[in-house]
């Protein structure tokens, strides 16, 4: 009896050492199992209970008892704050820590560009107008009165989705001068920011997709000098108080007079020229009312568009167009 008294205290105090030594709840089971186990330890001297001398056993087995019901609350007990643990976030949150910086992302510069337009139109009163990229002949060239054999409609040009409608990636953002004209009567103020597509091969200056902005302006006895007024404001509001503009005779399928509007500005002089061409617009083409079911007795309008990478190009010296759609943050980081 002697020794398996003797041999109790040490083994129930390894069992709790056992216990409060396991980091995580593998580690506990594991140490159970060598205590509480079939092949256990404690389990082992159970079974030597039998073995003693008859009257040596009821001491003896309440000494057991009184044991395994120690070893077994201390198991239950790290269990549960094992268990705890391990529902625990692995870093716990120190309140009292000083606030992480978060560096705040910026608006792509094309995106600041845009902006900048729509402010300046908004300030005149023009809305926004949307229009899909996905169009047709209709809105993109028919409507426009660009005639059937125009290069512009060349499969070269142009990217077409399938047969037989022949819907196509739009090309310009005029096609919504159509769709917003079809739609409502007049009179119309509106800009229209979108991406547009042509099949140009990648390099400095082109890119299969870009983004222009549309004006369109429709009114009783609108004139070139409204159009001329209205894109030396914004083209002074987008590229400083110094620039000047002028006009050039071109020719659109949709405008008639139709220009090419040229800028001068310290910026274009920085790049060795006297004029930089930027835009194209002029008089909504009588055609084009009677396309939508306006009466060109009685409206008048003008309309133009140009490129906002250009824009953005000329504004910020960039020399490639490409670095837009890279999303390299060194780039976008210095705007
Ligand atoms: N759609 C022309 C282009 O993509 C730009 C343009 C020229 C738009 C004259 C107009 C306009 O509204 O009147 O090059």
């Amino acid at each position: 009896m002697a020794t398996l008294i003797d041999e109790l205290d040490p083994l129930k105090r390894a069992a709790l050492d056992a216990f409060q030594a396991a980091d995580a709840l593998p580690a506990l089971d594991q140490a159970k199992g060598q205590f509480l186990g079939p092949e256990g330890r404690f389990t082992g001297l159970m079974k030597r209970l039998g073995s003693l001398p008859k009257e040596e056993r009821p001491a003896a087995g309440k000494a057991i008892n009184a044991a395994k019901v120690e070893i077994e609350t201390a198991l239950t007990a790290r269990r549960e704050a094992l268990e705890l643990l391990a529902a625990r976030p692995a870093h716990a949150t120190d309140f009292t820590a000083p606030g992480r910086h978060r560096r705040l992302g910026r608006l792509h510069p094309l995106t600041q560009v845009t902006d900048d337009i729509v402010r300046a139109f908004r300030a005149l009163g023009f809305a926004v107008a949307d229009g899909p990229e996905i169009e047709d002949e209709h809105h993109c060239f028919d409507a426009l009165n660009t005639p059937q054999d125009h290069p512009a409609r060349d499969a070269q040009d142009t990217f077409y989705l399938g047969t037989p409608q022949r819907p196509l990636l739009r090309t310009h953002t005029s096609s919504v001068q159509i769709r917003v004209m079809s739609q409502q009567p007049p009179p119309v103020r509106i800009i229209v920011p979108g991406r547009v597509y042509r099949r140009d091969n990648a390099d400095a200056t082109h890119n299969p997709t870009f983004h222009q902005v549309e004006g369109l302006y429709v009114d009783r006895g609108v004139t070139v000098g409204d159009l001329k007024g209205t894109v030396e404001f914004v083209f002074r509001e987008l590229m400083g108080t110094d620039t000047k503009i002028r006009f050039r005779p071109h020719y659109f399928s949709y405008t008639e007079p139709s220009f090419e509007i040229d800028f001068s500005n310290a910026l274009v002089r920085k790049l060795g020229k006297d004029w930089l061409e930027i835009a194209g617009c002029g008089m909504v083409h009588p055609q084009v009312f009677e396309n939508v079911g306006y009466d060109p007795e009685v409206w008048t309008g003008w309309a133009f568009g140009f490129g906002i990478e250009r824009i953005a190009m000329i504004r910020y010296g960039i020399s490639d167009i490409r670095l837009f759609y890279e999303n390299d943050v060194r780039f976008l980081n210095q705007f």
